[in-house]
């Protein structure tokens, strides 16, 4: 194991209160009648919610497609250079049709802006965003999140989808790391 999976993680967010949380975002996405809905989730981070919003989502009666993308910003996370690529796309037209954009974090921004801005460069009808976790005071991009599950501090988070050197992700709740033990 590595140091970083060593360390205590301290919770943030309670499975309790990100289940009731994802109904209610779930409600709201289904309150604005998606047409020919298109979920498209970003890799790695947004598996787990978005495993979780999209069986709620169906409880609302919203039908969906789910695709798969994975982007990566250029550089390390520290020194972001603004530059996202696409590292895994999606493999269908998103042209006229509902997109839902779903993501672990906000942060910067890059990263959604980026997605947002080439579905609606394909065509997309209406490109809306949700994001598990927003950090508003870390934000670089002109951008907002249409369904946002928490806005937090500027916690680095983990758990639920997030990592930390590719630890945690596995975690059923979201927490913050504690200082590693001496
Ligand atoms: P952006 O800075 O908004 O472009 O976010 C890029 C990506 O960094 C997010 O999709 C997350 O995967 C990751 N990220 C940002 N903040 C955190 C965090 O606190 N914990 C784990 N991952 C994060
Ligand atoms: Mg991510």
């Amino acid at each position: 194991m590595t140091q970083t999976a060593q360390r205590k993680v301290r919770p943030l967010y309670t499975t309790e209160e990100i289940a009731v949380r994802v109904e209610e975002l779930a409600g709201e996405i289904a309150a604005s009648e998606p047409r020919n809905l298109l979920a498209i989730i970003v890799l790695k981070g947004g598996f787990v919610f978005a495993a979780d919003l999209v069986r709620a989502l169906a409880r609302h009666g919203v039908r969906l497609e789910i695709e798969f993308i994975s982007l990566s910003s250029y550089g390390s996370r520290l020194k972001t250079s603004g530059e996202v690529r696409i590292v895994r796309d999606i493999e269908v037209p998103v042209s006229g049709r509902d997109v839902l954009i779903i993501d672990d974090v906000l942060d910067s921004g890059l990263t959604l802006k980026f997605a947002r801005d080439l579905m609606a460069t394909r065509g997309a009808r209406r490109a809306a965003i949700a994001a598990l976790i927003d950090k508003p005071a870390g934000r670089r991009a002109e951008i907002e999140a249409d369904y946002v599950g928490f806005t937090c501090p500027d916690y680095f988070v983990v758990g639920y989808g997030m990592d930390a050197g590719h630890a945690y992700r596995e975690l059923p709740f979201v927490g913050v790391l504690e200082p590693a033990a001496e």
